[in-house]
């Protein structure tokens, strides 16, 4: 009997024995038996990231002529999607930045505050750029955040007027997807349904913002009701009604009146949502953009991609102050290299 039991021990020994030998051959052999990436897509995309005036934090953190920002939760919102990030500095000379344009697959203007001068028409001439590269073929995507809506409504109409005034500054809200929207191909074309139908009745997105557009006006404007489709409105302090995401007709272009970006990586304020949820609108709209971004065709030359990466600049963490951004890049450029 004894022995019985050590014979079924040591068979079972060597059972098992064997399924690790075959699952580490396996391994072994895996590069074989992957099925071949999809040739269409380019599985390294980078983003660029375009920095607004000032140090993100009025004046805390630099006081630097000249100085710009890009706060980390944009960086890390590209990131999580498989994405790296080239900063596009926007107080760089003009053929630097076409150089680092055509560096990256896709582009993210911010939200901040800056509506004229140079950051006003960098915004303007990548806007165009990126136009230009979808109609030439190149799929090319562009994600504008509060700000970046703001900033399109203005450069699409022609009309820096074009925005009315709302109150949404620190405020967690719904969002309503407007009646019969297909979403299908949109920024939302991946949403599980039931986290749609969450969205339109928990506070799941961030709104930091002053301005916006009622729908009656974005309608009534032919620029913007071409240009776009409205998917959703939310509504001010006030029971105000405005639109909060908009996706272009024929361009890769989703913009949103909210922050995707803050509910995974900011913490400043406490209105700013952070349940489960509230993350899952921040990684699928972060998978959604990147997903665009892999079927840009543009492989740039590898090492002009290292030199130019985020990697190669500091992050600046102000959130101690317990207020504004938690983690910031900052720009300061140097002043002695332009009398060159
Ligand atoms: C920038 O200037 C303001 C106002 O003078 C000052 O309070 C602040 O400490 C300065 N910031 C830095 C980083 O020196
Ligand atoms: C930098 O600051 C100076 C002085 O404020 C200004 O004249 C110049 O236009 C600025 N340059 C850029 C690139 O913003
Ligand atoms: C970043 O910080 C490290 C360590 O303090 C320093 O050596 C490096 O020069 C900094 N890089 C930049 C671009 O400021």
């Amino acid at each position: 009997m004894g022995n019985y039991l050590l014979i079924s021990f040591l068979l079972l020994l060597c059972g098992i024995t064997t399924a690790v030998t075959q699952l580490f051959n396996s391994y072994l052999t895996l590069p074989s038996s992957c099925p071949a990436p999809d040739p269409a897509l380019n599985y390294r995309p980078i983003i660029g990231i375009v920095s607004h005036p000032g140090d993100g934090a009025t004046g805390r953190l630099s006081n630097a002529t000249n100085v710009s920002y890009i706060a980390a939760s944009y960086v890390k919102f590209a990131e999580m999607a498989g994405a790296r990030v080239i900063p596009l500095i926007y107080t760089e000379p003009p053929q630097v930045l076409n150089q680092k344009l055509n560096l990256v697959n896709g582009i993210i203007f911010t939200g901040g505050w800056a509506k004229d001068g140079l950051y006003f028409d960098v915004i303007k001439g990548f806007f165009q750029k990126i136009l230009e590269k979808n109609n030439a073929g190149e799929h090319f995507p562009l994600l504008a955040i509060c700000l970046g809506y703001e900033l399109l409504t203005m450069i699409i109409t022609n009309d820096n007027n074009i925005l009315e005034e709302f109150s949404a500054a620190s405020q967690a809200s719904t969002v309503q997807f407007v009646e019969n929207v297909n979403i299908e191909g949109t920024v939302f074309g991946r949403f599980p349904p039931v986290l749609l139908k969450k969205m339109s009745i928990d506070c799941l997105v961030m709104q930091n913002h002053h301005f916006g557009i009622s729908p009656e006006r974005f309608q009534a404007n032919k620029d913007l009701s071409s240009f776009f489709r409205v998917l959703t409105t939310s509504t001010d302090e006030n029971n105000k009604v405005y639109v909060s995401t908009i996706q272009a007709q024929r361009y890769p272009i989703a913009a949103f009146q909210w922050h995707p970006e803050k509910n995974g990586f900011e913490w400043g304020s406490s209105r700013i949502p952070h349940s489960e949820d509230a993350i899952q609108v921040t990684t699928h709209v972060a998978n959604y953009f990147i997903s665009e971004a892999r079927k840009s065709s543009n492989k740039p030359v590898a090492r002009e991609v290292l030199d130019s990466l985020i990697y190669n600049y500091n992050l600046t963490y102000g959130g101690k102050a317990g207020k504004g951004y938690d983690e910031v890049y900052l720009f300061i450029p140097h002043s002695s290299s332009s009398s060159l």
